[in-house]
């Protein structure tokens, strides 16, 4: 462990991994922002703090957003470490315009995040969850679970066609059926139809499979127009994040048989689920898991501490976001 006086003093927003907490207060003195003298903390240290690790989590609210009012607090941050390739609870433009870094996780979790995508849309569509309960609660001897919609009549639409969009059309492509993707640009190096019109791919689609980022650009995104256009017989997967489906729609939807099913990892008020969501049958519902194995939070864990532990040592940060690219200012 470094001398505490030579080491640099950070801010944690939220609880985090015993492994990243561990690594963390072996580099750095930390001042938590989760504690019951949170206010008194960030007034104390603020004026010495370089650095914010954070990860929204799905147990986090608007609280642990690193928001612009939290970076007007701390005039000596240079990098904030988010836990999570989506970073759209860190006011991103703020943090640019200050010159200050923004480290994300990405790729590390690209295979867990399709791996869960691909079973959440299979879960939907043959209704596995409905099939258990039938079976738990003791139906089976009275009868056997009704018959289900297929994947094998079905085309696929994915919004966003990223690092996990590709990992999850690979996996499709499995399947044999029709892949198509919409995004705001076509991907140079996959096969599939692109629609640069998402009111066009979801009329000619039958499973829309969401895995873009939020944010502003993207809410709502997934509204009454785009499920209508879905139609009855449509599945939506949402695994990107909740503010990019207009939830109260969607519930609508589901409701009046607008689309046929929803599959969803995410919501827009996590970790609450609204009452109509959970009443509905026709929806598979999964508390915010698409990362969430050992293997792959550990790898994105360690990437949080590394961005923080090179920039330190005065190495380029490792993953830092399109916005806050890194500029050397060595000539
Ligand atoms: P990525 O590589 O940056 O890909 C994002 C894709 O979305 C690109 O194809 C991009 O293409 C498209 N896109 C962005 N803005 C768009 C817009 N306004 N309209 C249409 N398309 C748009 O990101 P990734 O690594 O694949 O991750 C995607 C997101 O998945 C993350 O940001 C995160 O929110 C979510 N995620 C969720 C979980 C979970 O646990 N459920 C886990 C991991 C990731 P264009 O720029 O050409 O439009
Ligand atoms: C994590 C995610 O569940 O990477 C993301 O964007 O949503 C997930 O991998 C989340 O970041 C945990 O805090």
């Amino acid at each position: 462990m470094a001398d505490a006086s030579t080491r640099p003093e950070i801010l944690q927003t939220g609880p985090m991994m015993p492994m990243i907490e561990a690594q963390l207060n072996e580099h750095f003195i930390v001042h938590r922002l989760d504690g019951p003298e949170a206010e008194s903390v960030l007034e104390e240290a603020a004026p010495r703090i370089r650095a914010v690790a954070t990860g929204v989590g799905s147990t986090a609210g608007a609280k642990r957003r690193v928001s612009t009012s939290l970076i007007a607090q701390l005039p000596k941050l240079e990098i904030v470490s988010n836990f999570g390739v989506g970073y759209d609870a860190v006011d991103v433009e703020t943090a640019a315009q200050r010159g200050i870094i923004v480290t994300n996780t990405p790729g590390v979790l690209d295979d867990d995040v399709a791996d869960l995508s691909v079973a959440l849309m299979l879960s939907t569509i043959r209704q596995l969850p409905q099939a258990e309960r039938h079976l738990r609660a003791g139906n089976w001897p009275k009868g056997g679970f009704p018959l289900t919609a297929t994947l094998r009549d079905r085309s696929i639409g994915i919004v966003g066609m990223g690092r996990i969009g590709k990992a999850i059309a690979q996996r499709l492509v499995g399947f044999g059926r029709p892949i198509a993707y919409h995004s705001r640009r076509p991907a140079s190096d996959v096969p599939y139809t692109h629609y640069p019109e998402l009111m066009a791919m979801a009329h000619d689609v039958d499973v829309l499979i969401v895995i873009v980022p939020g944010g502003n650009e993207t809410l709502h995104m997934i509204n009454a127009e785009v499920l209508k256009a879905l139609g009855p017989r449509g599945i939506l997967i949402n695994v990107a994040r909740g503010s990019v489906v207009d939830e109260a729609a969607l519930i609508a939807a589901l409701q009046d048989g607008t689309i046929a099913a929803a599959g969803l990892d995410v919501y827009a008020n996590e970790p609450n689920v609204p009452e109509a969501l959970l009443a509905l049958d026709n929806a598979v519902l999964l508390p915010h898991v698409a990362s969430a194995t050992h293997l792959t939070r550990n790898a994105m864990g360690q990437l949080v501490v590394d961005n923080l532990v090179a920039w330190f040592a005065g190495k380029p940060p490792l993953t830092p976001v399109p916005e806050t690219p890194f500029r050397s200012t060595a000539s």
